[in-house]
């Protein structure tokens, strides 16, 4: 026998025939001769509705075990419902109870239980509506994620975790060593780490870019979609310590053309995933953030704006707005200036180039004006920054003269230099936050419901 899941289930019409469901109890119902139970497979938000008649086989012994949390294999025929809410349901012949859930001891019980509250249990909270939901979608997502850019020929590459150098430059890198910290050899005052295991300094990496562009120098169109961790002191609702980074590098390319693909990446994901989880979506609308649809449809069917940083910061200073922190030309955007901008005034996402050298990493490619590089950062309503791009510094000495500036040791990125040194071509990119794109789409308002076992200053309960 073929095994149906849940959400095939539903789609059957209910003539009688017989099948077999194995799932988790949701909900329970008793009425004098029959109990409902609700099962859940994770195949859809949707419970298939159970009928158990006292008549059955072996009911005294197990309706002590029919709860919310067993885990059940039941075997049955599906017939048309004459409740309300399903089309089918089945009347159950034989039950198996694989293990239950004791009521006064399963902590997921009926009623809504605070996100907080479940990140406590992020070993259960996945059989709840919400998180099964995130999780659907963040499988069609990383999915589509693929999809767009495997149908426009990118190459999908592996950058590596373990790095030796800092991508940003922002000095926020997880150590890697084998080292016991107390330990640690010495030579003149300082950790000998040419006995460390890499035989110098290591780290978990913060973004895949740089190898990425050694890949795009070589086959043109790439990208990257793999763990980055950052140890950024950051406790707020849209920062993780490791996190998923979805990078595109593509060579002869510009800035112009990196906001183009940007904008219709996003569009893409989106509308994929209306399309693809219609039942999840609905749900997000109805329980999670009212009008979410609505907006991404908007976003869909209009265009980003484009402004440059200097325009920003002008139209910021004009607003009548009062910011908790002051805006000025070479100041970075806060989160309230980016939600400014794409809530009250654009009302749509926004995208910011040309910022202010300083404020920006070593390798973008430097303005004319010598005071802005091209930078694009694109802003989105609720969230701010979801990705953050530009056009890559292609001039040996320039790049040599940024890397210096930025207290970097230039011997630690000879080979990313190599690059201008030879057959070097205009090429940008972007990197996109995973988990800030999740939260956007389902509107979940805190980054740590949209990945499973999050990561964050002071949090590693699981
Ligand atoms: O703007 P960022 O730092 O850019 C880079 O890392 C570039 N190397 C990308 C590239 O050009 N290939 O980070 C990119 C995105 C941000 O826009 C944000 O969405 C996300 O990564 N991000 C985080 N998400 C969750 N938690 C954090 N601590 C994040 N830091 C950045
Ligand atoms: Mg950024």
């Amino acid at each position: 026998m073929v095994k149906l899941r849940i959400k095939e289930i539903l789609s059957l019409d209910g003539n009688n025939s017989e099948i077999t469901v194995e799932g988790w109890i949701r909900t329970r119902r008793e009425s004098k001769e029959i109990t409902f139970i609700e099962i859940n497979d994770g195949s859809t938000i949707n419970n298939l509705q159970t009928v158990v008649d006292k008549k059955i086989e072996n009911y005294e012994s197990i309706i002590q075990q029919l709860n919310n949390g067993s885990g059940v294999t039941i075997r049955g025929r599906l017939v048309p419902s004459p409740g309300q809410g399903q089309n089918v349901e089945l009347l159950a012949d034989k039950i198996q109870i694989h293990g239950d859930a004791p009521v006064d001891k399963y902590p997921l019980q009926k009623k809504r239980h605070s996100f907080e509250f479940l990140r406590t249990i992020a070993h259960l909270r996945p059989r709840t509506n919400t998180f099964g939901a995130i999780a659907r979608v963040r499988n069609a997502m990383s999915f589509e994620i693929h999809n767009f850019f495997q149908s426009r020929g990118f190459l999908y590459v592996h950058t590596p975790i373990i790095s030796g150098s800092d991508c940003e430059g922002a000095g926020e890198m997880f150590q890697v060593t084998t080292f016991k910290l107390n330990e640690a050899p010495v030579l003149d005052g300082e950790i000998d780490y040419t006995k460390d295991f890499f035989g110098k300094r290591s780290f978990l990496t913060v973004s895949g870019q740089l190898e990425g562009e050694i890949y795009a120098c070589a086959l043109k169109n790439i990208y990257t979609f793999g763990p980055t961790f950052r140890a950024e002191n950051s406790n707020t609702a849209r920062h993780l310590a490791e996190f998923w980074m979805v990078e595109p590098e593509m060579a002869f390319c510009d800035i112009d053309l990196n906001m183009d693909v940007a904008e219709e990446f996003l569009k893409y994901i989106f509308a994929s995933v209306l399309e693809k989880c219609k039942d999840d979506m609905e749900f997000f609308d109805k329980r999670i953030c009212a009008g979410l649809l609505k907006n991404l449809d908007h976003i869909i069917n209009s265009e980003f704006i484009r402004i440059d940083y200097t325009e920003a910061v002008e139209r910021l200073k004009r607003s009548k707005n009062n910011f908790e922190f002051p805006v000025k030309w070479g100041l970075d955007l806060q989160s309230e200036h980016e939600k400014y901008l794409t809530e009250k005034l654009f009302k749509k996402p926004v995208i910011i180039t040309d910022y202010p050298r300083e404020i920006k990493a070593f390798y973008m490619k430097a303005n004319n004006d010598n005071k802005t590089v091209r930078a694009m950062d694109v802003l989105v309503p609720r969230l701010g920054e979801i990705i953050g791009g530009s056009e890559r510094e292609t001039d040996y000495e320039k790049l040599q003269n940024r890397i210096d500036e930025a207290g970097l040791r230039s011997s630690d990125y000879w080979w990313y230099l190599d690059l201008r040194r030879f057959g070097s071509v205009p090429h940008s990119g972007f990197g996109l936050g995973f988990e800030r794109l999740v939260q956007f789409v389902t509107g979940m308002q805190n980054i740590r419901d949209v990945i499973p076992f999050p990561r964050c200053v002071k949090t590693l309960d699981f």
